[in-house]
């Protein structure tokens, strides 16, 4: 995550108690288990998710290392059991949380029937994961039209990308020409872009030479309150659209309740992902559908004494498939 080090820092205000163990997923190796686990085994490629749910609430939700949620459940989970986090040498992780990767498949070479990726590069499907996450809660179908907005930052640039490998069309928004084009050039031919203009009924126009539009994807951070996109994205959906509200708007984000209201739209909020979406993402990159094998790049590796320069190179890493890593 690009911005990272505001989370840190203090910038975005993100809730969690110090002292902790900071950190995100992570791709790892199983060093130890607990005596229910069933399938992993010690040495295992792995992949950590962040996302620890009450085992007895599943509506007590937090980002393991990031944000304690906003339940007295899940402040619980976060400052006892699950309060220390992945960027560290050795984790200790809820087993529901880890999942085993096909190491052969994925990272074994191209002539043996492998993908050939680098472990470093598996940590992007924690970008890739929540616009999964999303795309996936309102049900976006091969063949369908998604406008994803912002499309030019670190989650939205992964959505495009994984709205593609769900077989949708995408109508990818943003301020930076240049970005827009990037995108284009890099994924291909179902990619179409629109500019945000600051004028709704322009982008709108924009919008709608693309013809019939099913659903919105929104990642907008909380420095696009106000920007038309929004309004522009909801009005262009066809009747019965959809849209996944992903983005980190701290403050209220008018609705076009008439609108909303006359032509069925959904609204659907999402935080993060389910387990389930998980195991159908690790499909989807075994399967080679998802193949991200020329996007990801890794823009820098760091240990953890180096973590200054580290959030430093993330800050300046949040474009289409740019990663950063801790490996301790
Ligand atoms: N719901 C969830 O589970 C979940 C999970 C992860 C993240 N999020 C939220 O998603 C947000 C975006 O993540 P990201 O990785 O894409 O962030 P990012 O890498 O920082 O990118 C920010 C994006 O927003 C655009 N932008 C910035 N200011 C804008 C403005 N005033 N008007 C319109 N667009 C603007 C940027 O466009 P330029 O390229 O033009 O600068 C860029 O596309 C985060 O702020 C976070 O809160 C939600």
């Amino acid at each position: 995550m690009a911005y990272l080090p505001d989370v840190y820092n203090g910038a975005r205000a993100y809730a969690y108690a110090t002292p902790l163990v900071t950190g995100t997923a992570a791709i790892g190796r199983v060093v130890a288990l607990g005596p229910d686990a069933v399938v992993l085994k010690p040495h295992d490629l792995v992949y950590v998710d962040a996302v620890v749910r009450g085992r007895d609430d599943p509506g007590a939700i937090i980002l393991m290392g990031i944000a304690e949620g906003m339940t007295e459940g899940s402040r619980k989970l976060m400052r006892g059991e699950w309060r220390d986090a992945t960027f560290a040498e050795y984790a200790k992780v809820p087993l529901e949380n880890v999942h085993v990767l096909d190491e052969a498949r994925l990272c074994g070479s191209p002539a043996e029937g492998g993908l050939g990726y680098g472990t470093e590069q598996l940590g992007w499907m924690l970008q890739a994961l929540v616009p999964y996450g999303g795309l996936r809660s309102i049900g976006v179908q091969a063949g369908e039209t998604v406008i994803v907005a912002p499309a030019t930052g670190g989650f939205g640039s992964a959505a495009v990308v994984v709205a593609l490998a769900m077989g949708a069309r995408v109508i990818a928004m943003g301020r930076n020409g240049e970005a827009l084009e990037g995108l284009k050039r890099e994924l291909g031919g179902r990619v179409e872009t629109v500019r945000m203009t600051g004028d709704v009924g322009e982008e709108m126009a924009a919008l709608k030479r693309f013809g019939k539009i099913d659903a919105f994807f929104d990642i907008s951070p909380p420095e696009a309150k106000g920007s038309t996109h929004f309004k522009a994205a909801v009005l262009s959906l066809r009747p019965e659209g959809r849209v996944s509200l992903m983005g980190g708007f701290l403050e209220d984000v008018p609705i076009p309740h008439r609108f909303v209201m006359r032509f069925d739209i959904t609204l659907r909020g999402k935080w993060m992902y389910s387990r389930a979406d998980n195991v159908a993402f690790l499909s989807l990159l075994n399967t080679g559908v998802l193949d991200v094998r020329s996007i990801v790049k890794v823009r820098g590796t760091f240990k953890l004494e180096e973590w200054e320069k580290a959030f430093e190179a993330a800050a300046g890493a949040g474009r289409l498939g740019e990663l950063v890593m801790f490996n301790p």
